[in-house]
């Protein structure tokens, strides 16, 4: 196949959520579709159980499932989809924010009955951010919820993204019978079977078919008319165009558990779905159909067990083929780089590959050398934009408790920070150094693998921030900012300026009292000034 026919053929997409609105049920239901799977179940919640957040080995242990679920494809009408794993758990939305920098499109899975939670409007603003196209897939429809305008209503208002409907409910909760599909005027019946692998779509002629009468009962079918009709008025047509560039998001009412409402939704992401994009760098656009490899690392997975030391770096491939064996150049450190058990993942297995495509995702091992955001090409010097590092919101200073170690506890704290556990920041002079994480159980992690891998002792003693956020602009009234504030303004560990800011108002008061500095809460700003 040629190398455009690969590339069509490829659909890398992540599913985001809040917590419990059933990503996972989603997941598997996907690949049951995609005969990756053969039973419900297989699949495991890489979701952090509650009772055990206190538990670090227990979360490990969960998290270490992970891996192998990392990327999931499976083929389904002809088309390779493949689906990027992202945690659910609060605490490592960071690793989740940066696989969004790897897929292609988004499905955003919404609980009817609790609309657009916390996690999702987080993860909605990373989207915006890439203009990533979205489908939303309202779950849960069998449980008693919100109004489905109302729920597209709060949709667009909190996401500030305009929704247009595919399917539609006929009632919900223990009153659901199914869903109307617009574009083709067909229900698909609502059996509460999990195991149910096709759905039977009835036909009827249009809206006014007096079958609906008999199948759904008089009363559904007149709200149901009363429904489309609203949806035609009120909406415009479905534009794929729209959707491509992020701003559309077409919505299906489903229930991920029942496997309903799942076939439509991922009939029309096969179609509409974009297959791999050019991707921006420092110097240029990548194309995907560029006969030169380059991708980009967005993960780094690091083996707990001390007697493999190793980790997997995830690669995605930006443009042309991916070979076994061959050497690339790794621009940062220039070095040649040959890889001799690259894996792709299949389902929950995975397997050495030796060919991948734009829009695979590879799993190299790394003994070191990979950060974040790394790219590998065959000898072109580029940087993938778009990797970006967000704003730490908990800080702790790191006080080493073994002079003797304190090598060790260098070098565990660079490559802990590389692997995107953390962020380094080191306060000059003093070289005192502050590590700031998106949540609370990162410090865990980290004081457990310094402890573990690196036989470093650290202690992290509080220290009172509240945001970090990098600093560029005027030279000389950053240089009379820092002389004002000199404990608040640190490097991070690209030398970049950060001001950590005490409290939000005193963020806000540095903002106003300084204009001519920009304060950006990601480092996505060091790759656009490259
Ligand atoms: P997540 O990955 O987004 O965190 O959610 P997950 O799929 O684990 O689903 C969270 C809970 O919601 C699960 O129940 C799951 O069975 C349930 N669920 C998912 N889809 C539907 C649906 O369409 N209808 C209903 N009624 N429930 C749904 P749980 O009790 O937390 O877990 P489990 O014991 O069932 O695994």
């Amino acid at each position: 196949m040629s190398l455009k026919a690969e590339i069509e053929k490829r659909k890398t997409f992540g599913i985001i959520s809040h917590p419990d609105a059933g990503k996972t049920t989603l997941t598997e239901k996907l690949l049951l579709f995609g005969g990756a799977i053969q039973t419900a179940g297989a699949v495991k919640s890489n979701k952090i159980k509650k009772t055990a957040t206190s538990d670090f080995m227990e979360i490990e242990k969960q998290r270490g499932i992970s891996v192998a679920t990392s990327v999931m494809s499976f083929e389904y009408k002809g088309k390779k989809i493949n689906i990027l794993d992202t945690p659910g758990h609060k605490d490592f939305a960071e690793d989740t924010y940066r696989t969004l920098t790897a897929v292609d499109s988004v499905i955003l899975v919404v609980d009817v009955a609790k609309g657009v939670e916390a996690q999702t409007r987080k993860l909605m603003q990373v989207c915006r951010m890439r203009n990533t196209p979205v489908i939303i897939f309202v779950n849960k429809m069998d449980r008693e919820g919100q109004d489905p305008f109302d729920i597209l209503e709060e949709l667009e208002n909190e996401l500030q993204i305009t929704t247009r409907p595919l399917s539609w409910p006929i009632n919900m909760g223990r009153r659901f019978k199914g869903v109307f599909l617009l574009h083709d005027n067909s229900l698909n019946l609502f059996e509460a079977d999990k195991t149910k692998k096709a759905a039977d779509y009835v036909q009827i002629d249009n809206i006014e078919d007096e079958r609906l009468d008999k199948i759904i009962g008089e009363d559904d079918a007149n709200q149901l008319r009363e429904d489309v009709e609203l949806i035609n008025g009120v909406f415009e047509p479905f534009d794929v165009s729209l959707y491509e560039e992020g701003l559309l998001a077409p919505v299906f009412f489903g229930s991920a558990l029942n496997n309903f409402g799942v076939q439509e939704m991922l009939d029309t992401f096969v179609k509409i779905a974009p297959s791999p994009r050019p991707r921006p760098t420092d110097k240029r656009e990548v194309e995907p159909d560029e006969k030169k490899m380059t991708g980009f690392v967005f993960k780094i997975h690091a083996n707990l067990d001390p007697n493999h030391r190793d980790r997997i770096a995830f690669l995605r491939v930006c443009s042309g083929t991916f070979e076994r064996n061959t050497f690339y150049i790794h621009p940062r450190t220039g070095k040649k780089m040959r890889f001799s058990n690259p894996y792709t993942f299949l389902a929950d297995s995975k397997e050495v590959t030796q060919f991948a495509y734009p829009g695979d995702v590879v799993g190299l091992y790394d003994t070191g050398n990979f950060k974040i955001g790394d790219g590998l090409t065959e000898g072109e010097e580029l940087v993938f934009k778009g990797i970006p590092s967000f704003s730490p919101e908990l800080f702790r200073e790191v006080v080493n408790m073994d002079p003797m170690k304190s090598k060790q506890l260098e070098k565990g704290l660079n490559q802990l920070t590389d692997e995107g556990v953390a962020q380094l920041f080191t306060q000059q002079p003093g070289n005192r150094k502050i590590i700031g994480v998106v949540g609370e159980l990162q410090f865990e992690v980290i004081q457990y693998r310094l402890e573990h891998e690196y036989n470093a002792k650290a202690r992290f003693d509080s220290v009172n921030y509240h945001k970090a956020c990098w600093m560029t602009g005027d030279k000389d009234k950053i240089a009379e900012f820092i002389k004002y504030k000199p404990q608040d303004v640190v490097l991070d560990k690209d030398e970049n300026l950060v001001y950590l800011a005490q409290t939000a108002y005193l963020l806000q008061m540095a903002k106003s009292n300084n204009p001519e500095i920009e304060f950006h809460e990601t480092s996505e700003f060091k790759v656009s000034m490259a």
